[in-house]
């Protein structure tokens, strides 16, 4: 039988692949690893739980409904940074605006942290695999003062670490610091994320396409045009058509391309111009660990990573998996 490896001994293992490295980036992914351990407890049972499934009976800045459970879990990751020291301040989808911490302890950590507390909120409810998204940086504001916008609009090119954890039919947590794409599988049993796995590559073409094809008019006809040729039809070589997989959780769609291939497409269209997923915390952690894992992520013209952010809640066009199939469907919107 071979070791089990821990998410913290991995963590600590990895931890002199980065010269000068003190600590702090290793509690923080420790910190997640924890609070993700807690909102996959309260997803579990969430059915049996009274005030944990249902509308919030509120909006988000973006005029979205906010559901009980987005606002739990938004709350338990705040917690977990603003306890641990190593962050000095947050954004999150469920927040107007960024949340900088106060305390004279927080404002001396080094990093920031934009995230999406839990993806996938139309799922919720009924049982359907959800998520919570990752994006970490250090900050360019002076350590010791309080974090600035500045702090949290820096291209995704600039990421020190994402990841993602995935509440399936096993919660996973994925991430990258740079160096490859790690996943690890949480053991109800004795409570810890274990390596399960190591250095993941997508596969350069698939045979899956993930769109909500309701969407097909809305949008740029050269998308209608890719998916018609390419997914719908059987191509030389195959016994059958790509397979249409879409479950509406981008965390789950996105983690089942970069393990079987595949390409999810979330365009701009008339209903949402600028696209409907936000750049800073769905998009950009999900970008990083695609080319990590050798796939792309672009909007359809340009490189999702290298985007200069203008607004916390910037929404793109996103087209993300299998390097081979990414690069067929933008040929379509030339
Ligand atoms: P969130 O629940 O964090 O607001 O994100 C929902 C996103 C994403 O997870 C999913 O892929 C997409 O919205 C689904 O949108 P449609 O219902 O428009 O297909
Ligand atoms: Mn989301
Ligand atoms: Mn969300």
């Amino acid at each position: 039988m071979s070791k089990v490896i821990t998410l913290h001994e991995f963590i600590m293992d990895r931890q002199s692949d980065f010269p000068f490295a003190t600590g702090e980036l290793s509690r923080l992914l420790s910190d997640i690893a924890v609070a993700s351990k807690i909102v996959s407890n309260d997803v579990r049972r969430a059915g049996l739980l009274e005030n944990f499934l249902g509308a919030q009976g509120s909006t988000n800045i973006q005029g979205e409904e906010q559901q009980k459970l987005d606002v739990i879990a938004d709350n338990q990751f705040i917690n977990a940074f603003q306890t641990g020291g190593e962050v000095c301040g947050i954004a999150s989808e469920e927040n107007d605006d960024f949340m900088p911490f106060e305390s004279q302890f927080s404002k001396n950590g080094k990093y920031v942290v934009l995230f999406d507390p839990l993806d996938g909120s139309s799922n919720i409810d009924v049982n359907v695999s959800i998520g919570t998204i990752f994006s970490i940086y250090h900050r360019k504001s002076e350590i010791g003062t309080s974090a600035t916008l500045e702090d949290m609009l820096q291209p995704g090119d600039e990421q020190i670490a994402a990841g993602y954890v995935l509440y399936g039919s096993s919660t996973m947590l994925v991430y990258t610091t740079g160096k490859g794409v790690n996943g690890f599988t949480l053991d109800p049993s004795i409570g810890e994320f274990c390596l399960s796995h190591p250095d993941m590559k997508t596969p350069e073409m698939g045979r899956i396409y993930a769109m909500n094809e309701g969407n097909v008019n809305i949008c740029d006809p050269g998308i209608k045009e890719y998916i018609e040729a390419k997914c719908q039809q059987i191509l030389e070589g195959a016994e059958r058509p790509y397979s249409g997989r879409y479950i509406g959780s981008l965390v789950a769609d996105f983690h089942r391309n970069l393990i079987k291939g595949g390409i999810y497409i979330y365009p701009a269209t008339t209903v949402d111009p600028e696209g409907k997923l936000r750049l800073l915390y769905e998009c950009n952690p999900l970008a990083f660990i695609a080319e990590q894992a050798g796939g792309l992520a672009s909007t359809g013209r340009e490189r999702i990573l290298s985007i200069k952010p203008e607004r916390l809640h910037q929404r793109v066009p996103f087209f993300i998996g299998s390097k081979a199939m990414i690069e067929q469907a933008e040929s379509f919107l030339k």
